[in-house]
């Protein structure tokens, strides 16, 4: 297949794709400690899992539109109920202590709170209150709350007055929704993420419309809708800073995109430069700027050149004047990084302008959908691509985790090995301060609907009030976060054992027949 498909792109250069990484000639330890004081987590987002999209006032949003529309998800899902997160905030908190983890990352819903978006048309008290109880409950229990202002639920007044991030007033109207969750939560909330993954708000919602708002180039540019997020993000840093940090001594971070390439030769230099193009295009895009004050030169230079030969005036890739750059520059308290990997389709905009193509090597274990693939050593290659581009910046890993495709068996659950080269990386300096895993609970997986389960609590859909049983990763990750690592390959061994016993025992029912549910552990020596 791949010699087919090379024969077929001769013009082009390779790069090969992956999130997190390992193959043969890295070692995997057995046997560490992480350094004291790293913040182990689990995440989620509203939209995924809160449901009651539209109970206690709060307003419709881009996800709610564009799941309403048949056919834009799988199974034409929706997260109308989403997991009912709304209504179980108490139980899922329970969920978290069993887990023993020290921090939980949420988002915040924007309509939830600002119904329109905009908040001087109004407020819902009934929204902030719940976030309050929200992150009342998590701190209570020692629970560190880690909130993200933007997992992708834009309000959808927004979307259809304003075209969503197309314009430049939907910063504004961030920057007054952030100074509101500052106000209101701030006190309480330490480490704020402005954004999580604009690289997939922009290319999925703007360039290949698999997700809300499902726009496609020729509709907008997904150019625009980055360079607003790069400056929404950037205004809203500098209100924090001006107007909260002195009295609240808060964090304010973003979560970007964990996308890596390799050369496919090695030893060729086009395919070198195609990988490093590769990165420059993902997560260059953000980190440039916000690093250096612009986006990457290879990027000036291909759009540009794109642009042109397209018989336009100007580039596609907007500029910043010289008084932008230096207020976007160095405007980060620390680096979000999910490792979790996305395809690209190859459609005339902003996936082919950087003129490569993308190929997964087969090596690369699959755990499920054919986006997904365990190559831990990658990790540590972006987290010290990371360290020298942009200055050894601090970093959260934001999610990591891998799903179960329905129905599918024995799907193993990688987080071991990638904390196992998480620990690598910290040896080489890299200074990462804390790991989200993701997620806490199956949820609503985007265009994917309820087919893919990233939890590690398993939700019986079909069950009224839909109770949540762990999963054995759940008994495993934990034993992690008790033991800040690995202790000897015995007792390791023994938690593996333990976990999958533990989850045969108390769900036999649904181990007959359907063993991914309890089948989600690697063992931790490869
Ligand atoms: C998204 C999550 C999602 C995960 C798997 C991530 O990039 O941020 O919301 O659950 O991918 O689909």
């Amino acid at each position: 297949c791949f010699h087919v498909f090379k024969g077929l792109i001769k013009w082009i250069n390779l790069v090969f794709l992956y999130n997190t990484i390992l193959q043969g000639n890295v070692e995997i330890m057995t046997h560490f400690f992480l350094p004291s004081g790293l913040l182990w987590g689990v995440g989620s987002s509203a939209y995924q899992t809160e449901g009651a999209w539209d109970k206690d006032g709060k307003g419709p949003s881009i996800w709610d539109a564009f799941t309403h529309k048949k056919g834009k998800v799988f199974r034409s899902e929706t997260g109308d109920s989403a997991r009912n997160g709304y209504y179980k905030v108490k139980d899922d908190i329970q969920l978290l202590k069993e887990l023993k983890a020290n921090h939980y990352l949420l988002s915040i819903s924007w309509p939830r709170i600002m119904p329109t978006g905009i908040k001087t048309e109004q407020v819902n008290e009934k929204g902030i209150q719940f976030y309050n109880d929200t992150i009342n409950s998590l701190l209570e229990n020692n629970i560190i709350p880690i909130v993200s202002l933007y997992h992708w639920d834009l309000p959808q007044v927004l979307q259809e007055t304003y075209g969503g991030w197309q314009n430049i007033s939907t910063m504004n109207y961030f920057n007054d929704y952030a100074n509101l969750c500052f106000e209101k939560f701030g006190d309480r909330v330490k480490h704020w993420i402005t954004f999580s993954d604009p690289w997939a708000v922009d290319v999925k919602g703007y360039d290949t419309g698999e997700h809300a708002p499902g726009l496609k180039p020729g509709e907008c540019s997904a150019y625009k809708a980055a360079h607003h997020i790069i400056k929404a993000h950037a205004k809203v840093w500098h209100s924090y800073n001006d107007t909260w940090h002195s009295e609240q001594q808060g964090m304010v971070g973003i979560s970007l995109t964990r996308s890596w390439g390799e050369p496919i030769d090695p030893h060729s230099q086009t395919d070198k430069a195609a990988a490093e193009r590769y990165i420059r295009f993902h997560l260059g895009w953000f980190a440039n700027p916000i690093y250096k004050g612009d986006y990457p030169e290879v990027m000036k230079n291909y759009v540009g050149k794109k642009s042109a030969q397209q018989g336009l005036g100007t580039s596609r890739l907007p500029t910043f004047s010289v008084q932008e750059k230096t207020y976007i520059k160095g405007i980060l308290d620390f680096l979000g990084i999910p490792i979790l990997l996305f395809p690209f389709l190859q459609v005339p905009s902003y996936n082919t302008d950087y003129d490569l193509a993308e190929l997964v090597d087969p090596k690369w274990p699959a755990p499920g959908p054919k986006w997904l693939y365990s190559v831990p050593w990658g990790f540590r290659r972006l987290l010290n691509f990371i360290k020298t581009q942009y200055g050894n910046p601090l970093i959260y890993v934001t999610e990591n985790g891998v799903n179960q495709i329905l129905g599918m068996t024995n799907i193993g659950n990688k987080f071991n090995r990638i904390i196992s080269i998480l620990f690598t990386a910290l040896n080489d300096g890299v200074n990462v301060k804390g790991y989200t895993a993701w997620s806490l609970l199956d949820k609503f997986e985007w265009n994917e609907g309820f087919s893919e389960r990233f939890g590690f609590y398993h939700i019986d859909f079909k069950t009224k009030n839909e109770p949540r049983h762990p999963k054995a990763s759940a008994d495993y990750y934990k034993k992690i976060i008790s033991a800040n690592g690995f202790p000897n390959p015995r007792e390791v061994d023994n938690w593996y054992r333990e976990a999958m016993d533990s989850c045969s025992t108390t769900h036999q029912h649904l181990a007959t027949g359907n063993c991914a549910f309890c089948s989600v552990l690697e063992k931790h020596i490869i």
